[in-house]
């Protein structure tokens, strides 16, 4: 149950540029209180006997406080991320670098645009993939080339939710919680084909970043002012964690997004 995450201290987090619906410029951020809300995420970690390990911020790079969007990890085999917005292009390399320097050696630096875990979500017998506004579907063939696991394409329509892990979150291995209205109709279908017990979230939680939400399967860290959605992970026997990271949202991110998730180790 113990869980390894990546993090990335927001030192030079700003809202500076908008390539979300989520960011403006105009209104910028407070990074002294990204800092401090961030603090408080990584202590939740913590305090669930959870390991952390922390890459090195770099100055220029405001989003890379946005760990999740740095690679996807599954059984040791490190899938390096390549973004879409220039803005963003150097994240890909440091978090390889972090990995590589780290003892990790089944390293693929990606052909194709991927954002990382911000759109591939790791479940025990498939990966769901996000496609629509930043990863490209040819990356979902690269990650299942490379991986060896099966990845399903969904296709993402609402700006809003521009990655997966922003309209969709797994509970545990096997099941999923999602706002339905951020999928195409066909998505919509094979969702409910594979998860037909997830907890479907309303447009109100989503909209929040309620489904930006880190389970370990038993306990859900998630943004504090999902109430509906909390209640219904409660009445389902989960433990929740609320936490409140409303100065990060103004970049589009929640405590999934601050949350890169290593599976298995360096080597294996
Ligand atoms: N400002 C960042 C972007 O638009 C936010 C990334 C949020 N990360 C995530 N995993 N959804 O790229």
């Amino acid at each position: 149950m113990t869980r390894h995450y990546l993090m990335c201290r927001p030192d030079h987090f700003a809202v500076e540029y908008a390539i979300n619906p989520w960011m403006h410029p105009e209104s910028g951020a407070d990074r002294e209180v990204a800092i401090r809300q961030w603090e408080t995420l990584r202590s939740a970690y913590e305090d669930l006997g959870h390991r952390v390990s922390l890459i090195d911020p770099v100055e220029g790079l405001p989003d890379m406080v946005f760990a999740a969007n740095g690679a996807l990890v599954v059984d040791g085999r490190v899938y390096g991320a390549r973004f879409t917005h220039p803005q963003r292009a150097a994240e890909g390399p440091a978090y390889l670098k972090w990995f590589v320097d780290h003892g990790y050696e089944r390293v693929r630096d990606a052909a194709f645009t991927n954002e990382g875990e911000g759109d591939f979500l790791t479940l025990d017998h498939l990966v769901l993939a996000g496609t629509g506004f930043r990863t490209d579907i040819t990356a979902h063939k690269e990650a299942q080339e490379f991986l060896g696991r099966p990845v399903v394409t969904l296709q993402l329509v609402d700006p809003r939710f521009y990655h997966l892990d922003t309209a969709l979150f797994p509970l545990n291995g096997h099941n999923v919680a999602y706002f339905p209205g951020a999928f195409s109709p066909g998505s919509q279908e094979v969702l409910r084909n594979l998860f037909p017990d997830a907890v479907v979230a309303s447009e109100d939680d989503a909209a929040v970043l309620g489904l930006n939400a880190v389970s370990d399967g038993v306990n859900v860290v998630i943004n504090a002012e999902a109430a509906d959605l909390q209640l219904e992970l409660k009445r389902r026997g989960f433990e929740v964690i609320p936490v409140d990271l409303s100065e990060l949202r103004k970049a589009g991110g929640g405590p999934k997004c601050c949350t890169l998730e290593i599976r298995g180790q360096n080597g294996a």
